[in-house]
């Protein structure tokens, strides 16, 4: 059943996505961030299409994902910032991945073990990795004295997405961190912060001392800001999850439907099932909640969510089975978005995506 579940992605729309926020953040080059199996997308497609698309850098969250890019041929500059206690950085040297280091313990193993280059992480606000202010004198200074054998190529932060004003405070933390480095004699030449969201608030994010940008969910199309939608930020959702209707049964008016009977219809009806289940990545939560669309209408899915099946209500229509129903898609084309079936179980966007199963076979056109 799970090969008759089919998740698109539109390159061109990846393309689309890469070319708005380059334009967005100019001068400031781009890294995409192809952690989490590029956000349910496809970790080495997505990589090789947002190369294609001009990006400078790939950004993943620890080693394993960006030696898989490397094993599948993908040669351009790929960043890692999140390792295991004890890492000692040698597939980092061996596979030519720069690793984004939080402290000295990872500075000094990444010197030993010889990698081409390090970032520094530094924890601006966000209070998860990287150096606070109080450790950077000795953090930095331990770079400077390693850098003639490991050079410090770049300096980075993360953004809380809490509100542009503690973005923006953040930032001016960051400036105060390349300062002190400055003080040292280092002068990283890639400044970057994220994300989606702060690259949005901030118009001139890249005019000032900023020279990367790092980019998730809106090079995937989608809006980090949960009150706007996608195409007002000139983007456009990338993914599109369908599935065939398997069954279609009328039930009588008060006859249980799913787990738990949490629905019953109000007057005799027409359920469809599809074979999509939480084992897949669909959130429980959005039960009797999210919609779905077969051709150009909507349609609610009622009762709960099973492992592998959801069940919705199309009422006296001509559903047959082997519809194609679209869970979500891009909104433009009349589909539920994946910002729809977040509100529907209370999640964010990313979820939506980032939780889909990798087993689900995924095409790219
Ligand atoms: C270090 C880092 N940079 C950039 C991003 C991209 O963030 P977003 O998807 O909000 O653009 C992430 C994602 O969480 C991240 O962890």
């Amino acid at each position: 059943m799970t090969q008759d579940i089919r998740v698109t992605i539109d390159t061109a729309a990846l393309r689309h996505n890469v070319a708005t926020l380059k334009a967005a953040v100019a001068p400031a080059r781009v890294m995409a961030v192809v952690k989490a199996n590029a956000y349910g997308h496809g970790a080495v497609e997505c990589a090789r299409a947002f190369v294609d698309a001009g990006v400078d850098w790939l950004g993943v969250a620890d080693l394993d994902e960006a030696v898989e890019l490397r094993e599948a041929g993908v040669t351009a500059p790929v960043l890692a910032w999140l390792h295991a206690p004890g890492e000692t950085f040698e597939r980092a040297a061996a596979h030519d991945v720069t690793p984004a280091v939080s402290d000295v313990a990872q500075l000094e193993a990444a010197a030993a073990a010889g990698v081409r280059a390090v970032h520094l992480c530094v924890d601006t606000g966000l209070s998860r990795n990287g150096a606070v202010a109080a450790e950077w004198p000795e953090f930095f200074a331990r770079a400077a004295a390693l850098a003639d054998r490991l050079p410090v190529e770049g300096v980075m932060t993360h953004l809380s997405n809490a509100s542009p004003e503690e973005d923006g405070a953040q930032v001016a933390a960051f400036l105060s961190a390349i300062e002190t480095l400055g003080g040292l004699g280092l002068e990283p030449r890639l400044r970057h912060v994220a994300a989606s969201a702060a690259a949005l608030h901030f118009a001139d994010v890249g005019q000032g001392p900023v020279d990367m940008v790092r980019f998730g969910l809106a090079a995937y199309g989608l809006s980090p800001f949960p009150d706007r939608r996608a195409a007002d930020l000139g983007l456009r959702p990338a993914l599109t999850m369908r599935a065939p209707v398997t069954t279609v049964k009328r039930v009588p008016a008060g006859e249980g439907v799913s787990y738990g009977y949490v629905f019953r219809p109000e007057r005799d009806t027409t359920i469809a099932i599809v074979p999509v289940g939480y084992s897949d990545g669909v959130d429980r939560a959005a039960s009797d909640r999210a919609s779905v669309t077969i051709g150009q209408r909507t349609y609610r899915v009622r009762g709960r969510i099973a492992m592998n099946a959801l069940v919705i209500d199309v009422g006296d229509d001509p559903v047959e089975v082997g519809d194609e129903v679209v869970l979500f898609g891009d909104p433009a084309l009349g589909h539920q978005g994946a910002e729809d079936w977040a509100r529907a179980f209370d999640g964010i966007t990313y979820e939506v995506v980032a939780s889909l199963s990798a087993r689900l076979p995924r095409s790219y056109a």
